[in-house]
């Protein structure tokens, strides 16, 4: 009946390095609130390689796997000389979530995001296939599966798994 709430939808949602060392965050958490999601949980971690390769084991027999690890355990911007740099994962909550964030991040290479969803996130703060700024996670299964990668219910609540800056 018109009386039911809508059945709400939990996504995992990460701003990248580069999304985080380029200081796209508060752009990027506006466009996620003024889009109607709900920020539940969100925790700021360095990632290591061990993390990162399990993050994305799917990966693991690509070409571009290597390249990956690197750009995500530290700061790809051109004029930075640091050698790591954190992520922020958030956990967003919606109707539709799941293809929702995926919709408003646009396509996994930001250069065709930039041709194709020029209002996209990637199109916004990405570069190409591989510095695209943004995570989003691709179906009901991997959006259970990555939220429980990085956050486990305690005592005191819904915690980070890993060790927060
Ligand atoms: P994928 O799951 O295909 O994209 P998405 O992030 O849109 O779900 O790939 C995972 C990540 O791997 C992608 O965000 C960036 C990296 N990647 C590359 O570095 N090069 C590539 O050619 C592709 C397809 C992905
Ligand atoms: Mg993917």
């Amino acid at each position: 009946s018109a009386n039911v709430d809508p059945v709400k939808e939990k996504t995992l949602a990460m701003i990248k390095p580069d999304g985080v060392d380029g200081n796209y965050v508060d752009v990027i958490k506006k466009t996620i609130l003024d889009s109607g999601f709900s920020i539940t949980q969100e925790v700021e971690l360095q990632l290591n390689e061990d993390t990162v390769k399990s993050f994305y084991a799917e990966h693991a027999s690509k070409s571009f796997f290597s390249n990956l690890v690197q750009y995500m355990t530290r700061v790809t911007h051109p004029e930075s000389f640091l050698t790591s740099g954190p992520v922020l994962i958030m956990v967003l909550e919606k109707e539709n979530a799941i293809a929702d964030w995926r919709a408003l991040i646009g396509p996994t290479d930001a250069n065709r995001a930039k041709e194709t969803h020029p209002r996209s996130v990637r199109a916004l703060c990405g570069l190409d296939s591989q510095r695209n700024c943004v995570h989003g996670s691709d179906s009901p299964q991997s959006a259970a599966k990555e939220i429980m990668f990085f956050f486990e219910k305690s005592s005191s609540g819904f915690v980070s798994k890993h060790d927060e800056l």
